[in-house]
């Protein structure tokens, strides 16, 4: 088995700090309740959760949301993602949906995902869960 590309250390800590922002999803019409944590090129962390809305479309998931967020916040002049975790309320095997996959490539072309897989976490270079991304130019 390879080894991780992100320290175990550092794999906890953005774990922890998904399940801390996956408490504030609001899910009321799923109720699968998400969490996200992006670690910049920085090493600055930022989360964010799931927000769903009556026109379910309308509907943001973790990642997106953290990586919003991060874009705004990061001390860098364009935000670098390093790694990306993702974790939901019921603990069930949850990879990011292929938008999320579309908006983690564009600001982490080398970004490596942490999810829950079938055998619990592991970590994946987007490029792998994303083969032939889109990019202009
Ligand atoms: N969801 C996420 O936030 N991230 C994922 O990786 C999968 C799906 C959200 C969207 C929606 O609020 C709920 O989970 C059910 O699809």
């Amino acid at each position: 088995m390879p080894p991780p590309r992100v320290s175990a250390q550092q794999q906890e800590s953005l774990l922890a700090a998904a399940r801390k922002a996956s408490q504030r999803a609001y899910a009321r019409y799923s109720n699968f309740r998400v969490g996200a944590a992006v670690l910049t090129q920085q090493g600055e962390v930022f989360a964010g959760c799931n927000v769903e809305n009556a026109s379910y479309g309308l509907t943001i998931c973790a990642e997106r949301a953290a990586i919003f967020t991060a874009v705004q916040e990061t001390s860098a002049a364009k935000l670098e993602i390093q790694a990306l975790a993702v974790v939901n309320g019921d603990e069930l095997p949850c990879s990011p949906c292929g938008a999320c996959r579309q908006v983690i490539f564009e600001f982490g072309e080398n970004a490596i995902v942490i999810f829950k897989g079938q055998k619990g976490y592991q970590q994946l270079p987007i490029t792998d869960l994303l083969p032939e991304s889109f990019r202009l130019s």
